[in-house]
């Protein structure tokens, strides 16, 4: 691969200069918690392609019921936001086939490659943007993990959570031979907090059946941390082997979700107090998807939950997020 930038870096011009570069643009990859509307442009028949632009509420709203979070950091960070990232996403289709959305290893990065690659396949490949002032973020696993996969016993005989965190660092690999230098990859939230796989067997929307609840938060539990330490091990070797001539870090948002759990006073601010159990939507037939939002909280209360459904964050755990990457991109950031 001969580009502009590999000469750039043959010359040895490193990390030690970016410091002074300003991040100008965040390049996003994963699913439903990061996406605002390329899975509904899908299933709409408008197939996100080049220069896709994204649909905000009121005429679309994202899987938080608004405004979905790269937005905000953009907003914050004053960074050009690149969401590649759609609903029901996996990191791979062929290792853990849900809804066979573009996934981030193959379709979002085929995106990517459209929308910043010029000569695509050639010797004259070219990223249209400096590799110093772009961070890649990398936030997928949910589905991966969840339902009609893992945590129901659906995924192939032949694949280990071994292989999911594999998929994210190929991935890495895979932007990294474009030319992309600056990694951040998000840990996995603590999903056995959520209202989907706590340890109620109780019925929701998206798992309409009774189940093991307590099993189901168990194996939620295990997942999420075996696969959190496996995607730390991998940065943390990728980083090594990189030696500062690109940059890949963990955002533990896990951390981050366990710390607004523990002390929600202090993230969310609606006209009631903080909950960081239930969620504003409400589907009161777990069988019948057309009564949902029947019992919705109210507008004000909005932004005391925590969580919008059984499985999303809300917009405002989504506004706390992106000013905690924002902190993370200045340098500022404990996760
Ligand atoms: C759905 O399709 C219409 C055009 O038919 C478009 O204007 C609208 O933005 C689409 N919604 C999404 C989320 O793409
Ligand atoms: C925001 O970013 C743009 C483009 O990178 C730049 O031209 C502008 O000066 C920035 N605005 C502020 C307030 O920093
Ligand atoms: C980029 O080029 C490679 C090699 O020719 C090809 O396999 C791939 O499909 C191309 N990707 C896009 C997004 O055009
Ligand atoms: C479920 O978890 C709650 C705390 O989240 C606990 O109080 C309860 O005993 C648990 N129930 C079962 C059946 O394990
Ligand atoms: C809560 O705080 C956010 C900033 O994090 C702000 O944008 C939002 O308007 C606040 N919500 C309410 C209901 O005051
Ligand atoms: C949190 O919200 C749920 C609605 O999902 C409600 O049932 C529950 O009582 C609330 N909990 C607290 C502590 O207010």
């Amino acid at each position: 691969m001969v580009s502009f930038y590999s000469l750039y870096w043959a010359l040895g011009l490193g990390l030690q200069a970016w410091g002074k570069t300003a991040t100008k643009a965040v390049v996003l990859f994963g699913d439903s918690y990061t996406d605002q509307s390329r899975a509904h442009s899908i299933s709409n028949g408008t197939f996100p392609g080049k220069n896709y632009q994204e649909v905000f509420p009121p005429a679309d709203t994202a899987a938080d019921g608004g405004v979905q979070w790269p937005w905000y950091l953009g907003l914050y960070g004053n960074y050009t936001i690149w969401n590649y990232a759609v609903g029901g996403a996996v990191c791979s289709n062929v290792l853990t086939p849900l809804f066979s959305v573009p996934d981030v290893i193959g379709g979002q990065t085929d995106w990517f490659i459209q929308d910043h690659i010029s000569n695509n396949g050639t010797k004259h490949q070219k990223l249209d943007m400096d590799p110093s002032e772009f961070v890649v973020v990398i936030f997928i696993g949910t589905n991966d993990v969840g339902i009609h996969s893992f945590v129901t016993d659906d995924e192939s005989p032949q694949v280990s959570l071994a292989d999911l965190a594999g998929c994210q660092l190929q991935t890495i690999r895979n932007l990294y031979a474009l030319g992309a230098r600056r990694f951040i990859v998000n840990s996995l939230i603590p999903l056995q907090i959520t209202r989907l796989y706590s340890n109620s067997s109780d019925p929701t929307i998206y798992f309409p059946t009774p189940h093991d609840g307590v099993a189901w938060n168990k194996r939620m539990f295990n997942f999420v941390h075996t696969m959190n330490a496996l995607i730390r091990g991998g940065v943390a070797a990728l980083s090594a082997e990189w030696r500062g001539t690109a940059t890949v870090d963990v955002f533990d948002t896990y951390g981050f979700f366990e710390d607004m759990y523990n002390e929600p006073a202090k993230w969310f601010n609606g006209s009631i107090p903080a909950n960081v159990t239930g969620h504003c939507h409400q589907c009161p037939d777990p069988n019948d998807f057309r009564q949902c939002g029947i019992g919705d909280c109210t507008l004000a209360e909005r932004d005391s939950f925590m969580w919008w459904d059984e499985l999303h964050p809300s917009e405002q755990t989504g506004r706390n997020l992106a000013r905690e990457m924002w902190k993370k991109l200045t340098g500022a950031s404990k996760y």
